[in-house]
Parts: structure tokens; sequence; C-alpha cells
């Protein structure tokens, strides 16, 4: 899909068809006033006659407008003009893609980014209907054997400005929403494709591939013997019961000076979580093939970045593996050496997902890095605390946990901070080791936040528990690619330097 910004605050540029917006109760957006006075009135008419209630989301294609520049006029809901806000508009944009994918149309002009958004300038608006847009297009890479859907005809979309500053920024949103996009078509993909084919082997390739696509990006992939060599004994713990071998992913990307500190993204990789010999329930299991989806965001992000060449140096450590049953598997009580030299007890192997993490973000000292991330889908508990809206968000760094937050709400990809500190990990007091694994049902996803904590240390870190936003369950099973979103929009920052 090709996004252009344009001048047109009139609605005179000629497309397949015209995207306009009109409010509830006969009041007509910038430019359907404009169509509507070359169509002499007929919108008007429609709308008093009461065939278009124009809520939020309802959409009408008006085919043969004699009179609009455009072959077709598609009207778009917009709701209350009081109410109109960043939530309106994006639930307007989806609405709009995909009333357009049911038409022929192959290109249109957007005029609905014209209209005022409250707390969004042009850019967030330009750069929603580029990631909105991508983001309809998106299909999951099924293995259903019947005939695929047509793919669909729409492959350009000019978005219309009112003026040429406008315009100037609205390129600019679009070019990150665009690669917002392409990040979250390769982050889902990897999350729905299924267990069996992407091991952590294949992770391994995918970010390879990645290094051949961009020259900005190295990628080296380590195998256990690798892993094994830099004393990762949690994450070799995790791996031990599976006959898929692991792989550790590093992935740098230089977009700035040599000396530059990089911020490091480090992902979960779990491409199946069974529980371990701490075996999981039937019900949903399935859906532990989506515990590699941490992993995924970051590789996708890594993608959006070098996309969009930004000025900044970028570390991305994924932990890959298996997390099975079986006869050579770790066990409860069984007692582990960290990279970092403290000692782990396991009294669950089901809590797995802090093991692979811990030794990742030991590993990423050697980066010195200026801020470090970890996005993992970590704990049922924060899902019981923040449901599927909120992802996780925990930190040891007030700056960094601001502009974490920020970014989630610019993005519309919203996190929630949770608390860490030492009353959770006294939690996690083992009389063996030097810390245990899980520490108890209550502040589930704080304590295991508090077990990554306690091997952050003074690294400037942020976690990310992603376990309610990562994927959705029943009908609409796919993975969402969040965090993707927020964490672009917190790289773009940093590397303009406000
Ligand atoms: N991958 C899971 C977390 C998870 C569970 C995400 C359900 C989404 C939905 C993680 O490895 C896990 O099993 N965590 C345990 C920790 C517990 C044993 C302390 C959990 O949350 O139950
Ligand atoms: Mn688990
Ligand atoms: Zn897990």
């Amino acid at each position: 899909m090709e996004f252009t910004a344009i001048v047109d605050a009139k609605a005179r540029h000629q497309a397949a068809c015209a995207v306009v917006g009109v409010y509830e109760d006969g009041d007509p957006g910038k430019a359907a006033l404009h169509i509507d006075k070359q169509m002499g009135g007929w919108i008007a008419r429609l709308l008093k006659a009461g065939d278009f209630s124009a809520k939020l989301g309802e959409s009408l294609l008006l085919p043969t407008p004699a009179g609009a520049a455009a072959a077709r006029v598609l009207l778009i809901g917009l709701g209350g003009r009081a109410a109109f806000g960043r939530k309106p508009y994006r639930k307007a944009l989806q609405s709009a893609a995909q009333a357009l994918g049911k038409t022929a149309a192959a290109d249109a002009t957007v005029y609905l980014a014209l209209e005022e958004v409250a707390d969004l300038d042009a850019h967030y608006r330009a750069r929603a209907v580029a990631e909105i847009f991508c983001a309809q297009l998106y299909k999951i890479p099924d293995l259903k054997t019947g005939a695929k859907p047509k793919a669909p005809r729409l492959t350009s979309v000019s978005v219309a400005m009112a003026d040429a500053r406008a315009m100037k920024s609205a390129a600019e949103g679009l070019r990150i929403g665009q690669a917002v996009g392409g990040g979250l078509a390769l982050s889902r993909d990897l999350g729905n494709l299924p267990p069996n084919v992407c091991t952590p082997t294949y992770l391994g390739s995918r970010a390879q591939a990645l290094a051949k696509e961009f020259s900005s990006i190295r990628t080296r992939v380590l195998d256990a013997s690798g892993i094994k060599a830099l004393k990762m004994g949690a994450f070799l713990a995790v791996t031990q019961g599976s006959h898929q071998p692991p792989r550790l992913i590093v992935c740098e990307y230089r977009g700035a000076k040599q000396g530059s500190a990089p911020v490091c993204l480090i992902g979960k990789g779990i491409t199946f979580d069974t529980g371990g010999i701490s075996l999981k329930d039937p019900p949903a299991m399935d859906e532990m093939k989506f515990d590699m989806c941490g992993a995924a965001t970051v590789l996708g992000a890594l993608r959006a970045v070098a996309e969009l060449k930004l000025h900044i140096n970028l570390v991305v450590i994924v932990a890959a593996c298996e997390n099975m049953p079986g006869g050579g598997a770790v066990k409860p009580a069984d007692i582990v050496t960290s990279m970092s030299g403290q000692t782990v007890e396991i009294l669950n192997t089901d809590a797995e997902g802090r093991l692979i993490l811990c030794d990742a973000l030991t590993y990423s000292r050697r980066f010195k890095p200026a801020a470090v991330i970890d996005v993992a889908t970590l704990t049922g508990a924060c899902v019981i605390a923040l449901g599927n809206h909120f992802s996780g968000m925990m930190s040891n760094d007030e700056p960094l946990a601001e502009e974490l937050l920020s970014a989630g709400v610019r993005a519309d990809d919203r996190a929630w901070r949770l608390p860490i500190g030492e009353e959770y990990a006294d939690q996690l007091k083992s009389n063996f080791a030097d810390i245990a694994n899980v520490g108890g049902r209550e502040g589930g996803a704080s304590t295991a936040a508090s077990f990554l904590w306690k091997f952050a240390k003074d690294l400037p870190w942020a976690h990310l528990d992603i376990a309610g936003t990562a994927w959705l369950s029943g009908a609409q099973k796919s993975s969402t690619g969040r965090p993707l979103p927020l964490l672009v929009d917190f790289l773009v920052r940093r590397a303009s330097g406000v």
C-alpha cells in the first residue's frame, strides 16, 4: 500500500473513491461540505431524509456521484462532533478501511484527516491512517487449503490535508504509520504461526533474514553451545526438556554514531509454553504458542526502525526456546546458576519467562545500554489485573517510565504502571538459593517483575508484561502485535532527541 499526503481542502482530487466524514445530526464534515456542493446538495438531502444517521463507524457508498471529482464517494459516520477525539477518529478510520476493501476502488483519497481531532495534530492524524489501513489489510498466514480470498484492490491512498504545512507533517506521519504497519505484520505473522513451524530455529532464521534485507542490521544467532559458553544457566534450564534446540538471537541496528549508547529491547521467545513439569491445564493451552509474542514484537519494532532509518542505535535480544516436560526437563526444587552468578531455586517450571529473561538482561550489559526494555507475556496475574486493555509496565527509572507511558498514549497502545520493589522481592526468598522463581499468587505480575529487577539492578530498565495485550482469544483469536506501536513511538522520540 502506498500512502501520499496531498493538499486538497476542497475535495477536488480525482480518485476511484473519496472518503469523507459526516457528523451526527446532519452535520457534514469539512470535505463533505465541498463534495455536497459539487453534487448539488445530494448529501444534504440524504441526511435530511434520514438514510444515513452518521453514527460512529457507519458507512454508506455513493456509487455514481455526479459532479464529484471522485468516481465513488464513501460517507463515514463520525458520531457527535463534540465527542470526536482519538478513539472515535480511529474507529472511523477502521470502518473506512473496511468499507473501502469491499469496493473495487484501486485508489482512494481519504479526507478524514482534515477534521479536527482532540489532541491529535496533523502528524498523528495521518500516522493513524497509514497504521490502521495497513492493520485492516492484515491477513493471518493460515494453512487453510481452500481458495484464498482475493487480494484487496486498494493499492494507493492519498491523505488530504488543508495546507502545505499540514501536508509536510502528514507525510512524515504516513511514513511512520506505514513502518508501524510493516512491523506489526511481521510481528503478528510470527505470533500466529503454529508452534511446530515457529520454532526457536525459525525465529533465528527470520532475524537473519532481516539482516539480509537491511544493511543497517547485523544479526548473530547463538546455539546451545554458545549459550552454554555464556553460562546462561537459567535459560538452559528452561530449554533442557525440549527436543527443539534453543537460540539466543542478537540483532544490532546502527543508525547513530558508534559510541552512542543503544536502546536494548529484550523479547521473551518461548515458542511453546506447556508449563514443563509444572504442566498447565489443557483449556486454551494452544494459546501458549503466543508465548513468543514479546520476541515477535521486538523483531517487528526492529524492522520498523530499520525501515525508518532512525538515528539511534538499537540492540534486540531474543531468548528463544520451548518449555516442555520430559525425562530431561528441569524439576521443581532444582537449583541453577544464572549468568549473573545468582543462584535460582526453580519452584515452578511454569514460571519460565523470568528465567530466560534474567540471563538476557545480564547479557545486555555488554552493550552499555542507555535503556533496556524487556517485553514478555510473563504472567496470568497481569491479565487478571489489567485485562486486555493495558500492558503492564514496571520500571526502576522514573524518566524512562514516563516516556513509555506517554508513548503508549500517543500511539493508542497504552500501558499502566504497576509496582516493583523489595516487598515483592521478599516473596521470592529461598532457603536454598539466592532467589526462588515464584513468590505465591498475590501480586504475581509484580513479583515476576521484581525477580527481573534483581537482575537489572543499576541498568535503566523497564518491563512490559503483555500477557493480556499480545493476542485476542475466542473467535478473533490472533496476535495483535502490541506493544509495537508504543515501542516505535518511544524510539522515534528518542531518535529525534525530544
Ligand atoms: N506464559 C505464561 C503467562 C501467561 C499465562 C500469559 C496465561 C498469558 C496467559 C507464563 O510463563 C506463566 O506460565 N506464568 C505463570 C507464573 C506462575 C507459575 C507464577 C502464571 O502466570 O500462571
Ligand atoms: Mn509458563
Ligand atoms: Zn510463559
